[in-house]
């Protein structure tokens, strides 16, 4: 039995304040805001979930930091994220096995990413990011088609990310909408690009599976909104190019209804399309060979999404195995693309991104 420290008390931290007490672990959710505290108890868990779970224990940050715990979890807005992992690191005493950080990462400009990547390793503390998608029953099973060899040789991936975001802000009705959190605006980690990072993330995972290297190449445009109460990208388009050759583009956007999350490989010798919600209750992996498609579907509801997240969370904490697709690493990775996407749209032209200068744009992005 684990005992986790869940650090925002909104819609993240209870969907894996869920995921944790369905394995039993002691779990604390601390938040600074007693109305979040109390929103969590009289309706969004039992609304979710179908009651409260008195096991659970609420308090605000300082009384949750007072005890030890195995994992933390940081699911606050992203322009905290950092700042609550440094300060885990540099100021507390106990320091747990690991880390999970809610994606997106940070905002675009990376700001004190090089520390905690320095003080991950210094402190032997293991760091996640929250892309629960490749941790997903139908990411397995189209790991087994591409490992069989069935698609031949990769041409091409191709995602769409696409999903207006009434939906999340169904999730929330305490905000009036973007202007009133961190999703209107883009330098705080909202907006298409960052929101729903998810699409390069996956994009990225793939191409790592068919061994086609990192995104060193991107150009992109970007639809942004502008006024006085908001800042932010509404719809983004990256063409994309990988270290050793692979082309391909990824669309993510807050405006498409009804919502399309859908990757497509294209190989020489077949097709593969992974697809979260396919419909209300399955994601579906199809497979294009001997021209047909082969579906195969996987009924899932929300909590789902979060439970393959959690199992690897657990294979972590028992082994301490430090090779997880859902490493700093990889979600420093998705955060590059972000940061060099928006800086692609502003400068309209192709960036390249190198991986081995410091983590601020101005040293990892550079002209063609
Ligand atoms: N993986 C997914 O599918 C998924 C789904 C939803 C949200 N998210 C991510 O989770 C993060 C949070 O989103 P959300 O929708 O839960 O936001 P939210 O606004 O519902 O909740 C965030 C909470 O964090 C609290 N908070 C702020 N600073 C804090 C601090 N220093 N210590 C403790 N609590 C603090 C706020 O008071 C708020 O209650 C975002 O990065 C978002 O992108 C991921």
């Amino acid at each position: 039995m684990f005992n986790v420290r869940i650090y925002g008390a909104g819609s993240i931290g209870n969907h894996l304040a869920h995921a944790c007490r369905k394995k039993k672990w002691n779990t604390v959710i601390c938040d600074p805001d007693d109305d979040a505290l109390s929103r969590t108890k009289d309706s969004i868990y039992p609304q979710r979930y179908g009651a409260w779970d008195n096991e659970i224990v609420l308090c605000n940050p300082p009384d949750a930091a007072s005890k030890p715990c195995d994992l933390v979890i940081i699911g606050t807005p992203p322009d905290s994220h950092i700042p609550i992992a440094l300060d885990l690191l540099n100021n507390h005493k106990h320091l747990p096995k690991i880390i999970l950080i809610e994606k997106p990462l940070c905002g675009p400009g990376l700001e004190g990413c090089d520390e905690l990547q320095q003080l991950s390793r210094e402190k032997g503390v293991l760091v996640c990011v929250g892309y629960n998608h490749v941790l997903s029953r139908i990411t397995e099973i189209a790991t087994e088609y591409i490992c069989s060899g069935c698609l031949g040789d990769p041409q091409t991936i191709v995602v769409n990310w696409v999903e207006h975001w009434g939906g999340i802000f169904g999730a929330h009705p305490w905000l009036a909408g973007p202007s009133d959190s961190y999703l209107g605006f883009s330098q705080k980690g909202g907006g298409a690009c960052a929101e729903h990072s998810h699409g390069i993330n996956i994009w990225q995972h793939f191409a790592h599976l068919l061994n086609a290297g990192r995104i060193s190449t991107i150009s992109s445009v970007m639809d942004r909104e502008k006024n006085a109460q908001v800042d932010f990208d509404r719809i983004v388009q990256m063409n994309v190019v990988t270290e050793n050759g692979l082309v391909g583009y990824i669309v993510q956007d807050v405006v498409t209804q009804p919502a399309i999350k859908l990757l497509r490989i294209q190989g020489s010798d077949g097709a593969l399309e992974w697809q979260i919600n396919k419909d209300s209750s399955h994601d579906s992996v199809r497979l294009w060979r001997d021209n047909e498609w082969q579906e195969t579907l996987v009924a899932k509801s929300r909590p789902d999404d979060f439970a393959g997240e959690i199992d690897h969370i657990e294979k972590l904490l028992q082994s301490r195995a430090e090779n997880s697709p859902i490493s700093l690493q990889r979600g420093l990775e998705t955060m590059m693309v972000v940061s060099a996407a928006h800086y692609s749209a502003q400068q309209m032209r192709s960036l390249k991104i190198n991986y081995n200068s410091r983590l601020t744009p101005d040293s990892f992005i550079s002209n063609l």
